[in-house]
């Protein structure tokens, strides 16, 4: 059995990917701060309160624990919030993985699985985005992502780091168990605010923008169920252990939904109307981001079992129904 050190495992995909380790048989340990996690999402493993930024914290995980692989989620993940306070975000997703980083070495351990995204690439591009695709990050947010791909390449060539970056398209849904889900606060993801709107808890939905070249003049995104985000880095883990290549691997769908597709297929799945009115567009945002996830496929055998959008609301719906009972009429 191996022992993983999940990192921001209290929150969102962190959580799903704890379920589904524990769920293979592997033994877990969570470090979180509980900045943005949650306590009822550490359902399973092992937990250590703490903040990766600091190095006595994490020499006591990793004396307690024979941690054999890292999966590391923590960050700080509002790209507006990135934008208006850079600092701490190099502080806590750029200079903490250097604390990460310093004591995996410390302690001997060599693999890393870590969450990237696909705002590392430069967005003008009308195709699927391939891992080669040009990197242009556009905030302080994804350019941290940028700059952590490009340290473990570093670490990787120095002393041996062995990892793997998942580059996320757009995390959505909900564990189908329904035991945890997304929850984050503020929210700013669509699928979350299409919900909310939907459970009568935001009188409607800004839509950032309808006047981009995309056929409906709102934003393409391509949107990839949490759970399937969790198979792929469990298959990444195998897939270090087996002494495969560091690198960098797309995790998509590789189909393209607009927000008005969004909304129409919300609008399906809910029975409910959710109300839009057209805001201004969001500064940095690209018309459409496509993923292609055709080198996990091949390298690390990942299938997505969620691919349609269809399902992957229905998993969020169940979730946010949960959190918050719909309204009787
Ligand atoms: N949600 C998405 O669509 C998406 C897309 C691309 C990449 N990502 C990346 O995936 C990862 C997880 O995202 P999420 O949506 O689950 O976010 P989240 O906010 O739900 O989870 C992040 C977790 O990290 C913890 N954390 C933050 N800073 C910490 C620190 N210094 N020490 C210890 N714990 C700390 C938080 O308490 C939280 O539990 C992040 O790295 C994010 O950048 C997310």
């Amino acid at each position: 059995m191996k022992k993983i050190l999940v990192t921001g495992g209290a929150g969102y995909i962190g959580s799903h990917t704890v379920k589904r380790l524990a769920a293979r048989g592997y033994e877990t340990v969570v470090l979180d701060n509980l900045s943005t996690g949650h306590r009822d999402f550490l359902r399973w493993g092992a937990f250590a309160q703490g903040d990766l930024g600091k190095a006595d914290v994490l020499d006591d995980v990793f004396t307690a624990h024979k941690i054999d692989a890292v999966i590391h989620f923590a960050a700080s993940i509002a790209v507006g919030e990135s934008v208006d306070e850079p600092l701490a975000y190099y502080e806590n997703n750029v200079a903490n993985t250097v604390q990460l980083l310093q004591a995996m070495r410390r302690h001997g351990v060599s693999s890393l699985v870590f969450s990237s995204s696909c705002a590392v690439y430069s967005p003008h591009f009308d195709g699927l985005l391939r891992e080669d695709h040009p990197f242009g990050p556009l905030s302080p947010y994804a350019r941290t992502k940028y700059m952590i791909e490009l340290m473990l390449q570093d670490c990787a060539q120095a002393f041996g780091l062995r990892h793997a970056c998942m580059r996320y398209f757009n995390a959505a849904g909900a564990d189908p168990e329904v035991e945890v889900g997304e929850r984050h606060f503020p929210e700013t993801h669509l699928i979350p605010l299409v919900l909310q709107v939907a459970l009568g808890q935001r009188p409607l939905l800004n839509v950032m923008g309808d006047d981009y070249p995309t056929p409906d003049g709102t934003c393409i995104r391509d949107y990839i169920h949490v759970q399937d985000l969790a198979d792929a880095h469990i298959l990444a883990l195998h897939y270090l252990d087996a002494g495969g290549d560091s690198g960098a691997f797309n995790l998509g769908n590789g189909q393209g939904y607009s927000v008005r597709e969004v909304l129409d297929a919300a609008r399906a799945v809910t029975g409910c109307e959710i109300p839009v009115s057209v805001a201004q567009r969001r500064a940095g945002d690209s018309p459409r981001l496509v993923g292609d996830a055709g080198k996990a496929k091949a390298v690390l055998g990942w299938r997505p079992e969620y691919p349609d959008i269809r399902e992957i609301l229905a998993t969020a719906w169940a979730w946010h129904c949960k959190e918050t009972p719909p309204r009787q009429p």
